[in-house]
């Protein structure tokens, strides 16, 4: 059966969260030019991603994706790149020996510029102008010029995007990261019991790298880590921008979403028959899914039947956020969903959207101990039910910034104002998203316990 869909179909469809272009010329014209560049991302990555990711799903190999909340046009550099890419390496080695298994490494990175905000205007001082909506839609700034939707804004997004990229594919080619470093890693963290925990674990991780060079495998032919495979994902919010960036693969006839490799559908535009999963159903690229507390059964089946009615074990991903406390109850019920209707998917934990307060001082942050306990959460459930816990989804930057609180290096809230950078959500910081690391090859050890019981 072939499958009617059309790249523009969305149009007709309700939308929410994207903004009303005033100067309907120039969108157009935007996005004239966009659907002549050549795509960023090609249909055969995608696709090798989706295998990875069925991989995933099998619980033969975990999840790690993260990056920015929002990429900004002002914080582009090669070095906040670097750090952040370095980082999520240095991630994926501490979990790589707890699960035993690769890990996936998706950047939100590239391409994740658009927010869908919880209110369409703010005020401040008694003037209410439009949202703030990222970098490729308007400005910061809070002025009416700078929260004028602009579509101009959508070329320099795309340029940011294909130059980062240029650099990510650099580095993941050019054995950048030295894993055996990794000791150093936990040179900063005080002096806790904690710290030490995550001190010997880093030492085991150390000695198991010294036995292989010792055996002789040197560290260019360790190869799955000298030359790391990367992706690119963001939510696909804009859908001007995605709609113009959508290319046909020459050599298969398949609709990919050329802006990344992977896109999500965030959990406030999931509308079963709205405009972003009508986008999405008909490219090829893995499909992240966000799903919060009001997600419900009956939404979940319609959208799993639409996003992924071939059952593939890599084509879906759904990333819980429910906040700490809170997943018990939700990732149960929505567990009972998918084994009901025999569906394939990811599970992966974004242990940061459910769990944003405002502190004492008057900043948005994430206190990490619920960050942590979230994700404890998360993995226990999916130990009482049995499921994979597939991997997990943050918003990190490789900057020792200020901006969720706790943590080994223990942040304050008194300290975020410090170096709080952030153009929307509080990321966490090198030491913390390290620390989580931690956590979590903790947690996959378990897991790892518990399929041997069970073979
Ligand atoms: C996000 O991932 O930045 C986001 C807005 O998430 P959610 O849709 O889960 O709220
Ligand atoms: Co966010």
């Amino acid at each position: 059966m072939t499958r009617v869909w059309n790249k523009s179909d969305w149009r007709a469809k309700p939308r929410v969260q994207m903004p009303d272009y005033p100067d309907r010329d120039k969108l157009e014209a935007v996005e004239a030019r966009l659907s002549k560049y050549p795509p960023l991302v090609f249909a055969g990555e995608s696709r090798r991603l989706r295998a990875e990711l069925a991989k995933v799903a099998r619980g033969e190999a975990f999840l790690l994706q993260g990056g920015d909340c929002a990429e900004s046009f002002a914080e582009f550099s090669a070095d906040s790149i670097r750090e952040t890419f370095k980082v999520m390496l240095q991630m994926a080695v501490v979990l790589t020996y707890g699960a035993k298994v690769p890990v996936v490494k998706v950047g939100r990175m590239a391409g994740q510029f658009a927010k869908p905000r919880s209110a369409p205007t703010e005020t401040v001082g008694g003037v209410e102008l439009p949202s703030y909506r990222g970098d490729i839609i308007n400005e910061l700034e809070f002025t009416p010029e700078s929260r004028m939707p602009d579509p101009e804004k959508m070329l320099r997004a795309y340029t940011q995007a294909a130059a980062s990229l240029n650099l990510l594919r650099a580095f993941s080619t050019g054995g950048f990261a030295d894993i055996h470093r990794v000791h150093s890693w936990t040179t900063g963290f005080a002096e806790t019991d904690k710290a030490e925990r995550y001190r010997e674990l880093s030492n085991r991780i150390s000695s198991a790298l010294d036995f292989m060079t010792a055996a002789g495998v040197s560290s260019d032919r360790m190869s799955t880590m000298s030359v790391v495979d990367f992706y690119t994902s963001h939510e696909a919010l804009l859908l001007e921008y995605e709609e113009a960036l959508t290319r046909v693969d020459s050599t298969t006839g398949q609709t990919i979403a050329g802006s990344g490799h992977m896109i999500w559908i965030g959990d406030r535009t999931r509308q079963p028959d709205g405009a972003h999963v009508e986008f999405c159903r008909g490219v090829i690229n893995p499909i992240g899914l966000k799903c919060g507390p009001t997600m419900t059964a009956e939404d979940l089946k319609t959208l799993m039947a639409k996003l992924n009615p071939e059952n593939d074990p890599g084509r879906l991903t759904l990333i819980a956020r429910f906040g700490s406390g809170k997943v018990g109850d939700n990732l149960t019920r929505l567990i009972e969903t998918v084994k009901e209707e025999g569906a394939n998917v990811v599970w992966s934990c974004d242990p940061m959207h459910g769990n944003t307060i405002k502190s004492a001082t008057g900043y948005k942050t994430r206190p990490f101990d619920m960050v942590l306990s979230e994700v404890r959460e998360f993995f226990a459930v999916h130990r009482e039910q049995g499921t994979i816990p597939g991997g997990v989804h943050f918003e990190m930057t490789g900057q020792d910034v200020t901006e969720c609180t706790g943590g080994v290096r223990d942040v304050t809230e008194e300290d975020l104002s410090d170096r709080y950078h952030t153009a929307c959500d509080p990321r966490l910081n090198a030491s913390q998203s390290l620390e989580l690391a931690f956590l979590v090859a903790e947690e996959l050890s378990d897991r790892r316990e518990m399929h041997r019981a069970a073979s």
